[in-house]
């Protein structure tokens, strides 16, 4: 049977489109996370370091920025972007779920600020080859971290029909998902895999446009959903957050602070429990009681801005 609505997500995915990295409501994370001279914060999903330039400027040369990413290439992009600030900095090829063994390498206890900014990166979708973007043709590989885990194209081999709806429906919200699973059986029998991008594009417009039900979905291009869906999987990207954020409190310092932006309603529920279960533990106090958004003029400027939910709580 299919999931309930309420353990869909509800569809805020963005659609791709080409811009150079511009870090999310910048503003609002600074205001949240107030890193001063000296802090140690750590940004567990660094990217191309848009948000840990501003922070390591702000701690100054007494202080130490540790970034976190699982991709090994974007670290690279991300230690060109930051190395003319002059400030320290350590770099991190892992998962932010490992904190703690990074902490433990680094004889450090407790940090005084922790930022989240999930999901995918301009870099990792505009880089064709990585296979996120179903605008460009390449390897369906999703894998943040190219050194192990299964491809999305490996996933399409395996997975039974049954299980192919239960994820683009949960983790895609998308309405043609029987359809769509149905058209990657109906490709495996034929004897043919899907292997890139372009393949499973088709195969999904094909089978979402053909039938009279299709409505077209504003700016959103039909694969976005499912895209979102594979990639989540592929990654495993909600175990980490939820062991990560039910832990956070033992990393930060009495006064510090935790800030998340997520992208879509699975991560901003994870958030949103995760910092209610701190409150009430009296571990973390919730400094957003709605999450906030990013503003309309940030959103005309970077439309991938455009489904950001930011969430903060201080360790208490
Ligand atoms: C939206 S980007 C961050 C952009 C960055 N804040 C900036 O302004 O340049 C998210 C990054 O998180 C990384 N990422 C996602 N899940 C991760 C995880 N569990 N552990 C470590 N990095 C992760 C992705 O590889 C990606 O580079």
């Amino acid at each position: 049977m299919l999931l309930k609505d309420k353990d869909a997500v509800q569809s805020e995915c963005f659609d791709e489109e080409q811009a150079p990295h511009i870090p999310v409501m910048l503003e609002e994370v600074m205001s949240f996370l107030k890193p001063g001279k000296g802090d140690i914060i750590v940004d567990t999903t660094i990217g191309a370091g848009g948000h840990s330039r501003e922070i390591l400027k702000c701690i100054g040369s007494d202080g130490l920025l540790i970034g976190i990413d699982k991709d090994a290439d974007i670290l690279k992009i991300a230690r060109q972007h930051l190395s003319d600030i002059g400030n320290p900095f350590r770099l991190y090829h892992a998962d932010y779920a490992d904190l703690g063994y990074i902490l433990e390498e680094l004889k450090i206890e407790k940090v005084k600020g922790i930022l989240l900014d999930l999901g995918v990166s301009s870099y990792q979708l505009d880089v064709g080859e990585r296979g996120f973007s179903f605008r460009k043709e390449a390897p369906l590989d999703m894998r943040m971290d190219q050194s192990r885990g299964v491809t999305a194209s490996e996933l399409l081999r395996r997975l039974s029909e049954k299980e192919m709806i239960e994820i683009f429906w949960r983790y895609g919200e998308e309405r043609g998902s029987r359809r769509i699973a149905k058209a990657i059986i109906k490709e495996r029998r034929a004897n043919r895999p899907i292997e890139t991008t372009t393949q499973l594009a088709k195969i999904i417009e094909k089978a979402v446009c053909t039938s009279g039900k299709y409505q077209q979905r504003g700016r959103i291009h039909v694969a976005t959903k499912v895209f979102q869906a594979l990639r989540i999987v592929v990654n495993d990207e909600l175990k980490s957050l939820e062991f990560f954020l039910n832990h956070v409190h033992g990393f930060l310092e009495i006064g510090s602070r935790v800030v998340a932006l997520s992208f879509h309603s699975l991560e901003d529920r994870l958030a949103k429990n995760a910092f209610r279960k701190g409150d009430s533990s009296s571990t973390l106090k919730i400094l957003t009681k709605k999450p906030l958004l990013p503003s309309d003029t940030e959103i005309s400027e970077n439309a991938r801005s455009r489904s950001a939910k930011l969430r903060a709580a201080e360790r208490i």
